[in-house]
């Protein structure tokens, strides 16, 4: 079968995920090792547009598995999505004889990917992001690694919540899906889980905080997504919710969560946003082995001839996905879910 591909661009781009440099390393060894040679564009995208890439040959992907964020660097890149910063990224491809592109990322850079196949640059992508939230994939590559960081600060945070007798609220990332907050949350031993895909009443929670108190447990934890909604709000329509969001007098919504608690039951409620900490750190030993196996299976793909996928995983299975069947689809958690189902046997709170 022909080969297509003579020389391949790797970027990543969007939010940054742990195991993207593994990724990158696996990527590039696939690919030489099949006689392709490989070009990492810097900060994503815009390295595209603004010919910022450097040569990997094996070497320089030497010490690289276990790297924190990405030594490719990542963007999230607003001219990418306008056609002249994509005709000066496809001008950046053909100056220097790219045929095709490895895209890691998250949904933002699965958008961009299928345009880049559109202009006659076949793409191939693979799934990094802490959210989790990549249709048709179990899993993403950073996710398992940030649970581990979210496991260790709900733990410290417990050991002083305990002390004091207090109600910890602690924002988890993830705007669109709670995947980071249900299972660091389970991990965690969280009482309290409040995630997009179900709606919070807030009297539920206090419901939850006055049983524990009652039971002895004087202190509760709350684990709260960034993209937590109240039943309220749910309600609302986009543009009521829009307009409500412009006098929202909250730094976000554990903020909010917290000072209800406060208001409504007089007790000490603190809250604890770690923020961009949750995408830090070396990559776990899961993300290093997966991010390596994707990786490998892009490089396959390459030697194939086939593009227009995502590799993913599904069913303990590496599957490839068309990218139109990815891109713009956010993998929400089903309320129904088992998991939910078992977490409530476990007493966990989800505020319905
Ligand atoms: O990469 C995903 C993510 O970390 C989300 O969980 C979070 O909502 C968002 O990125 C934050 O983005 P930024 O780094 O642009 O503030």
């Amino acid at each position: 079968m022909a080969q297509k591909f003579r020389k391949i661009g790797v970027l990543t781009s969007g939010g940054d995920a742990p195991g993207m440099s593994a990724a990158v390393r696996a990527v590039t060894r696939a690919a030489n090792a099949r006689g392709v040679q490989v070009m990492g564009i810097i900060g994503g995208y815009r390295g595209m547009i603004h010919d910022e890439m450097i040569e990997l040959p094996n070497r320089e992907v030497s010490n690289k598995i276990m790297l924190s964020g990405t030594f490719l660097y990542s963007d999230r890149c607003l001219e990418f999505k306008e056609e002249e910063g994509m005709q000066k990224a496809i001008a950046t491809l053909k100056k220097h004889d790219i045929d095709g592109v490895i895209a890691i990322g998250g949904d933002g850079t699965f958008r961009g990917a299928p345009d880049l196949t559109n202009h006659g640059i076949p793409s191939i992508g693979l799934p990094g992001t802490i959210d989790n939230d990549i249709t048709a994939t179990d899993n993403t590559i950073g996710f398992d690694t940030a649970m581990n960081t979210v496991i260790e600060l709900v733990d410290k945070l417990r050991d002083t919540c305990e002390s004091h007798a207090r109600c910890n609220v602690v924002e988890v990332m993830g705007r669109g899906a709670g995947w980071l907050t249900l299972r660091g949350g389970i991990a965690g031993a969280a009482d309290v889980i409040l995630i997009p895909e179900i709606p919070y009443d807030i009297d539920k929670v206090i419901d939850k905080i006055e049983e524990r108190d009652a039971n002895g447990s004087k202190f509760t934890i709350i684990a709260v997504a960034e993209g937590a909604i109240s039943k309220e709000d749910a309600k609302l329509s986009k543009k009521e919710y829009k307009e409500k969001m412009k006098n929202y007098k909250y730094p976000s919504v554990s903020y909010e969560v917290a000072a209800k608690i406060q208001e409504k039951t007089g007790r000490e409620v603190r809250v604890t946003v770690p923020g961009h900490m949750q995408r830090g750190g070396s990559p776990c030993p899961y993300d290093r082995v997966f991010a390596s196996r994707l990786g490998a299976e892009a490089g396959k793909l390459i030697l194939k001839d086939e593009y227009g996928f995502m590799v993913g995983y599904k069913n303990r299975e590496i599957v490839k996905v068309p990218l139109e069947d990815v891109a713009g689809k956010l993998k929400m958690i089903d309320p129904d879910a088992s998991i939910i189902k078992e977490a409530k046997l476990l007493g966990i709170c989800f505020g319905d």
